[in-house]
């Protein structure tokens, strides 16, 4: 166990939090053990993977962090059109669906370019171009917290949702999961239709791809609209779309035509954060500025896409914290629409 451990490459934000305690977990058996000691009990503990996803709001994280850090990827089987895949947690998950891809398995190609590691995908069911992580999910191991035991959690167990699961809700904070096994097809059909898929692949004179394609379109696509954590600090998107009432959209489609939204299996509407954020702005006199590309000398929100923080450097988290308050009011003063973070605050 390390002390006193700076986590500014271990959150994509990169923000300079410091750890007072940090155990690398690189095998399974180390968690047990670290377990079995009873460390997670003399400190409060946060359980990191590729931390992208995580809001450090202090400067000193007082616990222990516990980095998994776990690596290998095996084919469980591989019978017809089926492929039964395992990954442990620490895999980084880009590397994954790429490595699948190669292989011509179909099922998580959409979720490419995701920053982040195999572990935390079904935490919060990532999600991206039509296509979520539980499409393809068979089933995960988690260990037990308190006891060291580890238990498989089928996908029904894990009560997936829209950024949702049983590990961020009910079981909040009880298990890690340390390795997850996937159900890959050698033939399916490509999902091309969410969004701007079909007009980029139109625009690069692709008429049927490949599964490799598609995989690289994606890249392409959300290089085009994301930052590049390693240049400039984000956790991704860091609100949730939200969901409404028809009977609140169909009066606010009234007044604002042009705003985009997606019918829910329930009968209400979801609306994308992105564009709320952008049709809103900070305070000004004349009231029409967006903050889409506002910025000040730390921290801002992405020019090429609302929905995305963005930390330029040399500022705190709770900078962030404070413009994500800012912009939640003002979406909610404009629309009547509360947002909330899918980002995790630390
Ligand atoms: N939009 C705007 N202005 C913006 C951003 C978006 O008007 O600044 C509009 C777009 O024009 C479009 C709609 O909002 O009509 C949706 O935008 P986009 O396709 O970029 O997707 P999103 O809803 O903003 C979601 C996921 C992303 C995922 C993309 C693509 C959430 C919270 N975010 O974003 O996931 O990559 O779809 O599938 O569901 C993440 O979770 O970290 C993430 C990046």
């Amino acid at each position: 166990m390390k002390t006193n451990v700076n986590l500014r490459l271990y959150n994509s934000f990169g923000f300079d939090t410091i750890a007072k305690q940090f155990a690398e977990i690189n095998q399974t058996s180390d968690l047990q053990t670290l377990i079995q000691s009873g460390a997670l009990q003399k400190h409060k503990t946060l359980i990191l993977s590729g931390g992208n996803n995580v809001l450090f709001q202090k400067d000193v994280f007082d616990g222990l962090v516990v980095y998994i850090n776990t690596k290998g990827i095996e084919i469980l089987l591989e019978d017809g059109n089926e492929i039964i895949v395992r990954a442990q947690a620490g895999v980084d998950w880009p590397d994954f669906v790429r490595f699948c891809v190669d292989k011509g398995w179909h099922g998580i190609e959409n979720l490419a370019h995701i920053p982040g590691k195999v572990g935390a995908a079904p935490v919060q069911n990532i999600g991206a171009y039509g296509m979520e992580l539980k499409d393809s999910f068979l089933r995960c191991e988690a260990m037990d917290l308190t006891t060291g035991e580890t238990k498989v959690f089928t996908k029904k167990d894990c009560r997936f949702g829209y950024r949702e699961s049983v590990f961020k809700n009910e079981l909040k904070g009880q298990y890690v999961i340390i390795s997850v096994e996937f159900l890959l097809k050698k033939n399916a059909l490509l999902n091309l239709e969410y969004g701007n898929i079909k007009a980029y692949l139109e625009q690069n004179g692709i008429e049927n791809p490949t599964l490799q394609q598609l995989h690289d379109s994606i890249c392409a696509i959300r290089d085009a609209k994301l930052p590049d954590v390693k240049q400039i600090g984000s956790a991704g998107s860091f609100f949730k779309n939200p969901v409404i009432e028809r009977t609140q959209f169909e009066a606010l489609q009234k007044e604002y035509p042009t705003m985009p939204h997606y019918d829910e299996p329930n009968g209400k509407v979801k609306v994308p954060a992105g564009w709320l954020i952008e049709h809103s702005g900070p305070s000004t006199g004349s009231g029409t500025a967006s903050w889409k590309g506002w910025r000040n000398e730390h921290v801002g929100v992405y020019e090429k896409q609302a929905l995305v923080l963005v930390h330029y450097g040399g500022g705190k988290g709770q900078d962030i914290v404070e413009l994500a308050q800012r912009i939640q009011d003002s979406v909610e003063a404009k629309f009547g629409i509360k947002i909330s973070p899918e980002v995790n605050f630390v």
